[in-house]
């Protein structure tokens, strides 16, 4: 092994404005923590958040809305994240922003159905038949290239399969050589293959192999117990986008398990309304049988106030249905007209959905929540502060918005190193404070100087 893989290992990720939050940080009491999973303050939303979480939790969320109303910053797009988080990978969680669907190739309708159908699981279990064990060899058999020419090709494949119960040794497909090339199936990989499909996943590497020093990003898996043909269950996630598309190719297989090794090809095909169709009833089908299980994930709308017409009389139907996701809505707005129409209505949002919705309100912050939030920031940041500077910064998050003077404490910084500082002090939040300018200043400037610009 080299060293130099071991420094990449401890790169610093890049910050992204929400890296803090983790979760919605209740505690056993379902009570918001004063400082938890990375969120500060903001009690009664992230209670309220709580209960949405549980709820989907029991799948007695489908078809519903919520929406986060609350100003600028007040953390309407931290919260819906920290949802995300709480409910683990294995839900579905497709983020997007309103105004996302205006794009030149596909309708906006076309682009929200896309995404409704991300934000769908459906948990497949199968019971396989499958060849499994800890790869003990691994020949491919050549021959004479029957066309003639320099070239040689495989005949077939010898694997040697090793349970704790015995070995097995198999005479393979040369196809199946191409799918455990794929997977980098090496001697001494825990693999199964279909017996069916000639489908390989490799499992992990058998722990039999495994070395004191684990920083290769390995897993590590036991050798199988049991005989090396068996039955096994298989247990698959995958999202209703998944199907369309693996079945939106040309040669698409009317059967969805044999359409599951293909997936993840990146080919674009149109997905039309006949072949959703088609997946929603196959999809039925095998619920009923017990087959497969959905898993109602989470789409969550930003900004929902960039949305026009159409999409929201599109939302109000498709939340109706019976394969439907539950909905997230943030916005900042508050009364505004709706696009695309005269019509004025609450959060830009029209009566009739808005109805359905459940709203979870967001207040400004008060100082002491904003100063604790900045020194979460700044401590992901890496930014040596001293407290009366975060108090400073804190009070003018007051007057400005909590975004605005989370983005000054980078520039600060710099600006500390110029003036041959360690750490922030209040000189630097001063200074920088006067070279850039917050959303309301500048609108005020503006109003004051309409005259000095062009129209
Ligand atoms: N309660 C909180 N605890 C910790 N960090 C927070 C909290 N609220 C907001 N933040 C952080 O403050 C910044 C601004 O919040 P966020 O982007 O969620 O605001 P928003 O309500 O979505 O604003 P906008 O309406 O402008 O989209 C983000 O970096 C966010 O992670
Ligand atoms: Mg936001």
């Amino acid at each position: 092994m080299k060293i130099e893989t071991v420094e990449s290992a401890t790169r610093p990720q890049r910050i992204a404005p929400h890296s803090h939050v983790k979760g919605l940080g209740i505690g056993d009491d379902g009570k918001a923590l004063p400082v938890g999973a990375g969120l500060v303050g903001q009690d009664q939303a992230r209670e309220a958040a709580s209960i949405v979480v549980d709820l989907i939790k029991a799948k007695k969320m489908a078809g519903r809305a919520v929406l986060f109303a609350g100003p600028p910053g007040t953390g309407k797009t931290a919260l819906a994240l920290a949802i995300s988080s709480e409910l683990g990978p294995k839900v579905p969680f497709c983020p997007m922003v309103g105004s996302e669907v205006y794009s030149a190739e596909v309708k906006p309708t076309e682009v929200l159905m896309e995404n409704f159908r991300r934000a769908i699981g459906l948990r497949i279990k199968e019971i396989k038949e499958v060849y499994e064990g800890e790869v003990t060899e691994l020949t491919p058999e050549e021959t004479e290239d029957t066309l003639g020419g320099y070239g040689k090709t495989i005949s077939h494949v010898i694997i040697g399969l090793k349970t704790r119960k015995g070995t097995k040794q198999l005479r393979l497909d040369p196809t199946i050589y191409e799918s455990l090339q794929k997977e980098k199936v090496e001697v001494g990989d825990v693999i199964y293959i279909e017996a069916n499909t000639g489908a390989v996943k490799r499992v992990g590497r058998s722990d039999t192999f495994a070395t004191e020093f684990d920083l290769e990003a390995e897993e590590y898996v036991p050798v199988p117990s049991g005989d090396v043909h068996k039955k096994k269950e298989i247990i698959q996630d995958v999202t209703l986008h998944d199907l369309d598309m693996a079945n939106a190719r040309p040669q698409g297989g009317q059967d969805i398990v044999s359409v599951m090794g293909t997936l993840m090809k990146p080919k674009k095909t149109e997905i039309t309304e006949k072949l959703r169709k088609e997946i929603n009833k196959v999809v039925n089908k095998y619920i009923d049988q017990g087959v497969a299980e959905l898993v109602p994930g989470v789409l969550f709308i930003d900004e929902v106030h960039m949305l026009n017409l159409e999409c929201f009389t599109y939302l109000n139907r498709a939340l109706e249905s019976t394969l439907s996701p539950i909905v997230i809505f943030a916005t900042n707005r508050g009364h505004c007209t709706i696009r695309g129409t005269e019509i004025q209505s609450p959060h830009g949002i029209p009566l009739d959905l808005l109805d359905r919705i459940m709203i979870i309100k967001l207040t400004p912050y008060g100082t002491e929540d904003m100063q604790q939030i900045l020194k979460i920031r700044a401590e992901i940041e890496g930014i040596p502060i001293d407290d009366d500077s975060l108090s400073q910064l804190a009070i003018l998050g007051t007057k400005t918005t909590l975004r605005y003077v989370v983005q000054l404490l980078t520039p600060s910084f710099l600006l500390a190193k110029i003036n041959g500082r360690e750490s922030v002090s209040t000189t630097e939040i001063e200074e920088i404070n006067e070279l850039f300018m917050d959303a309301k200043t500048s609108a005020k400037v503006l109003m004051a100087q309409t005259d000095k610009f062009l129209k």
